[in-house]
């Protein structure tokens, strides 16, 4: 047991009190972090002139000389030591003695975790916005070249309106762009450091805190030292936006599995992305999609684990906070993994272009342009709606599309029809009219598609 305190006790920490209590088992990744914010204190300490240079530089070179045994694996972070925090500076003792004491002068480890956790959430933000913008980029790949790939749109699971490939993965395009953005917005409001607000009111010392916050890179520092040690806000915004991507990811897992399956037919996911069955030999099974919108459920829980524990917690660091770590990392993770794996699945998927446009054909999908058709020869749009659903009950009896009856048998329904209801209703036409912005005819969606490749500059 290496602890940082002791003095004001009689008698030892009881080992399961120990156990229950330390938290190095997680923490320790915040072990680089954890370094780069003791360096930064320390240099601000001996400008304040609170420590001497000397001092100053034997820290750092002790700071160095962990870090890089560590990193080499010459020193492992092990549970002899209550958190990185006491690692560390058990170590830095261990090595220089005496000017490893003066490290802690002027805070706490308070602002230290609040400090250590910003800068690994502000990492782990940046690290996310650049795998989603990989996988916006292959989602444009898609566009690009399927801007003619027909295929039905649905609602309630229903044929609804012939759409394009293009036009579907635009939808995911505008999600994870959305994703991307609020991340950038998280990113620019935590980037306050907490560093110097001492355990809760601050210290005596004449910290300078607008120096070790611009050395780590932040705006400035945060400007209420009980707010500083206490605030996971960030956190739990960032928690919040990784469950929107896991939420993302998971509906775009829904329609892989589903166009994946026998009925549809729709793509055939790489063998480098799928799995096999011990029993049945002729399976091909998309684990991948299935694991991603699995694991949304653990990203969930990260987010509603820290509402939960930040709830109750009265002001201002209260070791309850502890429990950030292990939920937050977790879903980091599985975020992070769970974008590069989708990422891979989609960017080898095989689209059955010709299965993709005989469904859109063989659903109606033209139903509500045979409509607009009558419309523009002069039928009340209400009028028109019911008599292009006695048409498509005539076909479901005959089981066949509205394309494929003759003119006589649309004749015989309304008078109305002529000859150009065919090219009225062909699926290229039902497409390329719709040329509202966002909609999927040609001329908008090249518009989408240079819109997407300029915001991805
Ligand atoms: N392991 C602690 C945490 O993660 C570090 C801060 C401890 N502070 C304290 N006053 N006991 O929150």
């Amino acid at each position: 047991m290496a602890q940082l305190w002791g003095g004001r006790f009689t008698k030892a920490t009881d080992q399961m009190v120990y156990d229950f209590n330390a938290s190095i088992s997680f923490d320790k990744k915040l072990f680089a972090k954890d370094i780069e914010g003791s360096k930064v204190h320390v240099k601000m300490l001996s400008k304040v002139s609170v420590i001497s240079e000397a001092e100053r530089d034997a820290i750092l070179s002790g700071l160095d000389s962990i870090y890089e045994d560590v990193a080499a694996g010459k020193l492992s972070i092990t549970s002899e030591y209550e958190d990185v925090h006491s690692f560390v500076e058990a170590n830095l003792i261990d090595r220089i003695g005496d000017p490893g004491k003066k490290l802690h002068t002027g805070r706490s480890r308070n602002d230290q975790v609040a400090l250590d956790m910003r800068l690994y959430t502000r990492d782990a933000v940046e690290e996310t916005c650049k795998d989603l913008k990989s996988l916006l980029k292959t989602i444009l790949n898609i566009m690009e070249e399927n801007i003619d790939t027909v295929m039905p749109g649905f609602t309630h699971m229903q044929k609804a309106q012939p759409i394009t490939l293009a036009h579907h993965m635009g939808a995911y395009f505008e999600m994870f762009k959305r994703d991307v953005l609020r991340l950038d917005d998280i990113r620019a409001r935590m980037n306050y450091c907490p560093l110097g607000s001492g355990a809760l009111a601050g210290t005596t010392y004449p910290l300078d805190r607008e120096m070790t916050a611009e050395l780590l890179g932040f705006y400035g520092p945060t400007l209420n030292s009980m707010d500083g040690v206490s605030d996971r806000d960030y956190l739990i915004e960032f928690l919040s936006a990784l469950s929107i991507i896991q939420m993302h990811l998971s509906r775009f897992s829904e329609e892989i599995i589903t166009w994946n399956s026998n009925e549809y037919g729709f793509i055939d996911i790489d063998d480098g992305f799928s799995t096999g069955s011990s029993i049945m030999p002729q399976k091909k099974n998309p684990d991948i999609a299935e694991l991603v919108r699995g694991k949304t459920g653990r990203v969930y829980g990260a987010l509603t684990s820290l509402l939960t524990t930040m709830k109750g917690i009265p002001l201002a660091y209260n070791k309850d906070m502890q429990e950030d770590k292990e939920v937050a990392f977790d879903a980091i993770e599985t975020v992070q993994h769970c974008i590069v794996l989708f990422d891979g699945m989609l960017s080898t998927i095989k689209f059955n272009k010709e299965v993709m446009a005989d469904s859109a054909k063989n659903g109606f999908t033209n139903a509500t342009d045979a409509a607009d058709y009558l419309v523009g020869k002069g039928i009340p749009f209400r009028d028109a709606h019911s008599i292009i659903g006695s048409l498509v009950l005539y076909c479901i009896d005959k089981g066949c599309a509205i394309d494929d009856l003759s003119i006589d048998e649309l004749k015989a329904i309304s008078p109305a029809f002529d000859q150009d209801i065919y090219d009225a209703i062909s699926m290229s036409t039902c497409i390329n009219k719709r040329l509202t912005i966002g909609a999927p005819g040609k001329e908008a969606m090249i518009s989408e598609i240079n819109a997407c490749k300029e915001f991805l500059k």
